[in-house]
């Protein structure tokens, strides 16, 4: 019988420390030690980020083999985040696995993070989902992405737009900044849209060519307008929350959901991926279902765990490119700007 491949998997691009544990294409144990650190500042701090991550590394990785209930040298090969992402945080992961992979003389493999986003579709687990068929549109959007890709095969992709400034999440963090909402305000803009008028305050949408998209021009709008209406009103957030939150959240959605409709008329796809953790957002959710009914698209949303940072991305990742022996050499280095 052939013997079962293990794949440990590490991602520490941004601010999670992440380990995971495959027994082939199966998820056996996925970790996540999330950094509190940040809210404090209303925002990611680089080198808060990797400090933490180099406390949290070891009893991270500790727990996923642990939950695995397997042992370090069952370890087939190891996994790891080579970019993109903050460069002192890679550096932690980055090194942390090449030295695991020299003390236990196995394969190294590096997985861009990017495509790992891509891939979380593919991760088996004790649910039966039915998984995307090529070719589909991988739609990623979060706090640091925001991309349309289109995707031929496992190693075969291709991104047809993306943002030329600031990613969806931003757009929805800086925006609830400007409302006076603790970071990261995305999911607190999602509370309170649902209870609101999204036309309330008409947005003007940015004219970008193509399918990239830009958020920076909402962000000003939006602080223009606020700072019109506070003038006449002081109270005006306090009173309007719900229609003001419904209405960021409306253009945010038209923004990404008019590129998505323009990616699959031109490639004549209607078979979606969805990753990142603006993913979350009930408006985006609700946009997906309407576009199931009424264009005949499949969309696919993978567990939220899966959306979010996480190191499963990256082992399935790490396990597709083991089948192919696609291995890492020890002088591999982390990369900040990677492009799939
Ligand atoms: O993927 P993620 O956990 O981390 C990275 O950015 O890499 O995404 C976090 C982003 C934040 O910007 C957060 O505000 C946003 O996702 N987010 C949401 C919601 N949940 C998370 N934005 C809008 N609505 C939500 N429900
Ligand atoms: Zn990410």
């Amino acid at each position: 019988m052939k013997q079962p491949i293990y794949i440990l998997a590490i991602e520490s691009s941004c601010d999670d420390t992440a380990a995971a544990v495959f027994k082939d294409d199966l998820l056996l144990s996925n970790v996540v030690a999330s950094q509190k650190i940040h809210q404090e500042y209303g925002g990611v701090v680089p080198e808060l980020a990797s400090r933490a991550h180099q406390q949290h590394i070891l009893p991270v990785v500790h727990q996923a083999l642990a939950k695995a209930n397997i042992d370090k040298k069952d370890v087939s090969a190891i996994a790891f985040t080579r970019g993109p992402g903050l460069m002192g945080s890679l550096l932690v992961g980055t090194s942390f696995a090449k030295s695991l992979a020299l003390g236990l003389n196995i394969p190294l493999i590096e997985v861009n993070h990017l495509q790992g986003h891509v891939l979380a579709h593919f991760i088996k687990d004790e649910m039966d989902k039915p998984m995307p068929e090529f070719p589909f549109l991988a739609l990623t959007i979060s706090g640091g992405h925001t991309q349309i890709i289109k995707v031929n095969s496992y190693f075969d992709m291709e991104v047809l737009g993306e943002t030329i400034d600031d990613a969806v999440g931003e757009a929805f963090d800086k925006s609830a900044k400007l409302l006076g909402f603790p970071y990261p305000g995305g999911p607190l803009i999602d509370k309170y849209a649902q209870s609101g008028n999204p036309k309330a305050f008409p947005f003007p949408k940015p004219k970008v060519k193509g399918l990239n998209f830009s958020f920076s021009g909402l962000k000003t709008s939006i602080l223009y307008f606020l700072r019109d209406q506070m003038t006449q009103n002081e109270n005006f957030i306090e009173e309007n929350k719900e229609d003001i939150c419904a209405s960021i959240q409306y253009s945010i959605v038209s923004i990404l959901m008019d590129k998505l409709q323009k990616a699959s008329k031109e490639t004549g796809i209607k078979e979606i991926g969805i990753g990142g953790g603006v993913s979350a957002n009930k408006g985006i959710r609700d946009a997906l279902k309407q576009a199931e009914n009424d264009l005949g698209w499949k969309v696919h949303l993978p567990k939220f765990e899966y959306c979010t940072d996480n190191a499963a991305m990256i082992g399935i990742v790490g396990y597709l490119k083991y089948l192919e022996s696609d291995f890492s050499e020890q002088k591999i280095t982390a990369k900040a700007r990677y492009h799939i």
